[in-house]
Order: C-alpha cells, then structure tokens, then sequence
C-alpha cells in the first residue's frame, strides 16, 4: 500500500481485518520493519487518540516518530497558491510539504473540512498535496471528508462483539453545538457498505450525506423506527453537506440523543462513538456508562487500525 485515505486503499477488508486481529495478538512481533524509518504525525486539528493511538503504533513497529503540530510551534502555513504572501503567513506549504518529507519515511496527515468552500474540503485538497509533494507514503489520520483509520478500528470492534453473523448497525445523527465534519459517517458508512452488515442511517431530513459515501445504504428518517431490532448503535453528529446549507447546523432537537428510550427497542445493541463525545446531547450519561457501551475497547481498536495500515506501507 503506498497511500491510505479510504477503504478501497485496504484491498480485501475481511482479509485486513483478520490480520488485525492477529496483530492485536501480538503487537510487538513486527518490531524489526520499522528500525531505523521514521513516521512524522502532522497535525492541523486537536487530537487525543489519533495522536497517542498512531504513535504506539509506530513505536509497536519500531520506529521512530515525530509529531508536529502545525498551530502549536510551526510557522502558519499559506495554503493557497497564488497569494501574494504579505499576511501572517510566512511559509507557503509548497515548501513546507516537500522539507516534511526530507525527515521522514511515512507521513500521517490530520487536516479538518474548513466548511469555507466545499470543492476545497471535497477535493481533499490538503492531504492530496501531501501524497503530491512529500515525496513520502502519506496517510490519513482524519482528513476532510474521511476519517479511514477510525472506521477501520470501528469494523475491528463491531467483528470482535458481534454475536449474528450479519448484524444491523445504525449510523444515527446526534445534535452538537458545533458544526462537525462529515468526515466520521463518511467513512464509517464506505467501512459498513463493504462489511457483512444490514447497515441503516439515520438523521433529520436535511442531513443527508454525499452519494459517493451512502451508496446503497438504507437513510430512514424516523430515528425510533431505524433502532428497531438494531445491534450496533454508533452515533455522530456532523453538520448539513448538502447545498445550500453546506456546513451548517440545521437542528438542535435533542430527541435525537441516544438515550434509554431509544436503546430499549433495540436488539440489546451496543452503543459506539469515535469520540470525543458530548455527554447529554450524543448521548446520555446512562448509555455510556451501561455495560453495552463500547467507546473504550473501540477507541483501543485505534492502536491496532493504525498499526496494519503503517506496517502494510513499510512493507512495500
Ligand atoms: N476519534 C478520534 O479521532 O479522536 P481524536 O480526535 O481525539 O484523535
């Protein structure tokens, strides 16, 4: 694999997730691949489990690792070619990119959807100038309208605790007091559309994601009727894509957040979320914290999606 941003870069997902699952087993069997490579994490946007769950990874295959947060320390980048550099932007990521690469041998890239023009975060246009100008195999650790190593370690978790062999999982939207990416139901739902489940989203009307993500995907409006015998719940909140309202918020209605009442009709599902998450308008403090809530062992799942994905580049 020379780049990873989306599933299709995984080849065959049932085989990706068997071998992930043989790497949990032991972590540490592929030490000798990464002596002497180094991994460099750049980091646009926050991050808590992308950033320690990538770089135990790499250090699980033995390599080096470097993380550069680019708004903590690096000169602020002009992304944009063409302006004339007079601003508060003193390096052009033209060159930024390219001297990234010098240091490194895998470059894992964490860049949001501005929600300031849709072609631009569509196009992926930050992460496809690293895979342009690095130089280096680049990897997505959460880019604008995907977030492929979360739904990986989602598809990992969702195999470990299934109990049917084709289980119904639920994408629903929750309410949030920001406008949030598209990035993780993108992804989640490219995972779910490949993998051996009766997938479901569901979201107010209004919410509706891009046709490249949902494909053939069942959209029920009704939130009560689409947890119905459901066994994975896994709630999202993101912000409107289509146009007009790209990248707003279009509702605050909180009988969207996953509570008891809607758990109750469901198959005893489990619930999961990337998080971080908003208690109380995600989802409420009883849901997360009962014994069919699986955040943490899907959050621990990141480590191991991290790691086939570096190990599949190194071994090239
Ligand atoms: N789920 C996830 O990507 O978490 P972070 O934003 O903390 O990395």
């Amino acid at each position: 694999m020379k780049h990873f941003t989306n599933v299709k870069d995984l080849g065959n997902l049932q085989q990706a997730v068997k071998e992930a699952l043989e790497i949990k087993k032991n972590r540490f069997a592929y030490k000798h691949l990464g002596e002497n490579k180094t991994l460099l994490m750049v980091f646009f946007n926050s991050s808590l489990r992308t950033r320690l769950s990538t770089q135990k990874a790499g250090m699980n295959l033995g390599m080096n690792t470097i993380v550069l947060d680019i708004n903590q320390g690096a000169w602020k980048l002009e992304t944009e070619r063409g302006v004339i550099m007079d601003g508060d932007k003193p390096e052009h990521i033209l060159e930024a990119i390219p001297v990234m690469g010098c240091y490194c041998d895998v470059i894992g890239v964490r860049a949001f959807a501005q929600f300031e023009d849709k072609a631009y975060d569509y196009n992926e246009t930050i992460i496809n100038q690293f895979i342009k100008h690095s130089g280096k195999p680049v990897f997505s650790m959460e880019a604008a309208t995907g977030h492929p190593l979360q739904a990986f370690a989602d598809l990992i978790t969702i195999e470990e605790y299934k109990k049917t062999k084709r289980p119904k999982v639920v994408l629903t939207w929750a309410p949030h007091p920001r406008a949030l990416p598209q990035a993780v139901p993108n992804s989640f739902a490219d995972f779910m559309n490949e993998a051996d489940v009766d997938f479901v989203i569901t979201h107010p009307k209004g919410y509706e994601l891009a046709d490249e993500f949902v494909r053939g995907a069942r959209v029920e409006y009704d939130q009560m009727k689409a947890f119905e015998n459901a066994d994975f719940i896994y709630a999202k909140s993101w912000a409107a894509y289509q146009d007009p309202n790209y990248g707003k918020i279009l509702s605050t209605d909180r009988s969207w957040t996953v509570s008891a009442r809607q758990m109750a009709v469901t198959r005893n599902a489990y619930f999961m979320h990337c998080l971080p998450v908003r208690r109380n308008m995600i989802v409420t403090d009883d849901v997360i914290e009962s014994p069919q809530s699986i955040v943490i062992p899907e959050a621990a799942n990141r480590e191991i999606s991290a790691q086939w994905v570096i190990k599949k580049i190194i071994e090239q």
